[in-house]
């Protein structure tokens, strides 16, 4: 296993019930380091263009007004294995099917507000840290 970095988003329906700190505690506790953290708002534009690999689907629309919603929680998670292993804290993308203990189990609405978002590859976190983050805003 290598260290890695991977991209977090704590989502809108997060910031708004005052969770972030809760969800935070959960990547602390399983190793995870937040090496950059920025709260943004994001506009329909931005959200269209961060989601654009889904700009076929039927949800995209809908995913990238929830996304412009409220304020959001950009941060970057360094760790062993930290892309996997954030996306194996945050659990399976529809709450419905999430494992016991994951944090969209425990605080997701819905499959569509489930709370936060993670990288799902290294070329996915690679393009994704530099969409919010320049390096000098990354210090582990
Ligand atoms: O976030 P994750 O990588 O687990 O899932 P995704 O398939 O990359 O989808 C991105 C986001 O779109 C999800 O996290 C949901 O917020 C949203 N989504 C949705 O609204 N309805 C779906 N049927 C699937 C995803
Ligand atoms: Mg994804």
């Amino acid at each position: 296993m290598a260290i890695e970095q991977t991209l977090s988003i704590l989502k809108p329906d997060a910031t708004r019930r005052n969770l972030t700190g809760e969800i935070n505690a959960r990547f602390e506790k399983s190793g995870l380091r937040i090496v950059a953290q920025k709260r943004i708002r994001l506009t329909m534009q931005d959200a269209m263009n961060f989601y654009k690999e889904h700009e076929a689907r039927p949800f995209y629309k809908s995913l990238c007004e929830f996304m412009s919603s409220a304020p959001v929680v950009v941060q970057v998670l360094q760790g062993e294995d930290a892309i996997a292993a954030h996306r194996k804290v945050l659990g399976a993308t529809n709450p419905a099917n999430a494992d016991a203990g994951t944090v969209r189990k425990d605080f997701a609405l819905s499959i569509d507000e489930n709370s936060a978002h993670g990288s799902d590859s290294a070329a996915s976190a690679a393009r994704e840290i530099s969409f919010f983050f320049s390096s000098l805003e990354i210090v582990g």
